[in-house]
């Protein structure tokens, strides 16, 4: 079996963190019987500089033709005076709403080996294994009319939170569909007390849920959710929400686990998909071979797991990533004194090895 792969390295620890996990797809083409046709592509800064365009047409064209895209990081300081359309983020923004990603998926679960790296303590955090989906192409980030005026004599600026009935439905519907595979409990989370947005957000997760009475529903308002995420993260299950309240509940429930280093997520549209690790592109550490390659890493597992169904191979990769930090190989970002610490190369190989 062949699967054709577009990979994206991106800016900043791009590069390394692709190349480290480039290494683990050789392992698994090598241990199971399949070939990955890898090719590579430009976007965020590394496109700027070639082509003018974060996102250029070539890429989305290799996007298309690809059973699935994984890409490390976008942008850096260097293009950071560009206009918001023109910067290296806008190629992220505009390949997920090329390729209708409207969901961004993001477990976040606690490493028996990084408790210690979690603010909270040990009991509040062992055994949390959650997911956040956070709907990805609609809300306050492209909601119309948005722009920057004058008003009485002063700027202004404004945004619009948007939701129409389909986009709820086909979010709370795969939100559904993944709590059955899992401990069948999801949580939507809005903001219904205050914003029509999230009572027509309440009301359509309401009707999907009347198709999976299976499952345990409820609602949160996203300023309780922050709250009991931190003392009560157990508790949770899947989380569904909307592009900006995820933005934020998906940091916070990824901090809570420890590094940013370690978390990959997936982005689903009903023909492509997109696995990315949640950071970015750590341009203070870039270039130096230090950064933590296991996000990107865990993010080629998913794309094996959701898009190939190799589960085996996912979760072989998964294992390796538990045992290698078991084992006590770190890199820089999640070293503690007594384990090992290794560079980005190596830490690949360790995953490897394992
Ligand atoms: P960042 O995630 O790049 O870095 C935050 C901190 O975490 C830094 O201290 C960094 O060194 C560290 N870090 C991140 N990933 C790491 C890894 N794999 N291993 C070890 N340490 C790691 O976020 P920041 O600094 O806010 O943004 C830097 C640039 O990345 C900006 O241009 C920003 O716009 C862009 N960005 C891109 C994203 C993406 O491509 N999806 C997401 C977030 C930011
Ligand atoms: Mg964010």
């Amino acid at each position: 079996k062949e699967y054709k792969i577009l990979v994206l390295p991106g800016d900043g620890i791009g590069p390394e963190i692709t190349k480290a996990t480039l290494e683990v797809l050789k392992a698994i083409e090598k241990k199971y019987d399949v070939k990955f046709d890898i090719k590579e592509g430009l976007i965020g800064g590394a496109a700027i500089d070639e082509t003018g365009d974060p996102l250029p047409e070539e890429t989305l064209k290799l996007a298309k033709e690809s059973d699935a895209v994984l890409l490390a990081a976008v942008g850096g300081e260097k293009w950071d005076n560009l206009p918001t359309d023109k910067r290296p983020e806008k190629g992220l923004l505009r390949i997920r709403k090329e390729l209708d990603l409207f969901a961004n998926i993001r477990p976040g679960k606690a490493y028996t080996a990084l408790l210690d790296a979690s603010p909270l303590k040990e009991n509040l955090i062992k055994g949390v294994d959650l997911l956040v989906i956070r709907e990805l192409t609609g809300g306050i980030y492209f909601g119309e009319p948005r722009g920057i005026e004058e008003r009485n004599g002063e700027k202004v600026g404004y945004n619009t939170m948007i939701y129409s009935e389909h986009e709820i439905e086909r979010i709370a519907k795969l939100a559904f569909e993944i709590a059955r595979t899992r401990r069948k409990k999801v949580t939507s989370v809005d903001k219904a007390n205050v914003l029509e947005v999230s009572a027509v957000w309440r009301e359509v997760v309401n009707k999907v849920w009347a198709n999976y009475q299976d499952v345990e529903l409820e609602h949160m308002y996203v300023d309780n959710t922050a709250m009991q995420l931190v003392r009560r993260p157990k508790d949770f299950d899947v989380i569904v929400t909307g592009n900006l309240f995820g933005d934020i509940i998906s940091d916070e429930a990824g901090a809570l686990t420890g590094s940013l280093g370690m978390l990959p997520s997936a982005s689903i549209g009903e023909r492509y998909a997109l696995y990315e690790p949640v950071h970015g592109s750590a341009p203070d550490i870039a270039g130096k071979n230090i950064a933590n390659p296991t996000a990107m890493i865990l993010s080629a597992a998913m794309m094996l797991d959701i898009t190939f169904k190799m589960h085996d191979a996912a979760k072989d990769i998964q294992d390796a990533v538990e045992k290698a930090l078991n084992d006590g190989y770190r890199t820089a970002d999640i070293w503690q004194p007594g384990t090992k610490k290794v560079n980005t190369d190596e830490m690949a190989q360790a995953i490897i090895e394992k």
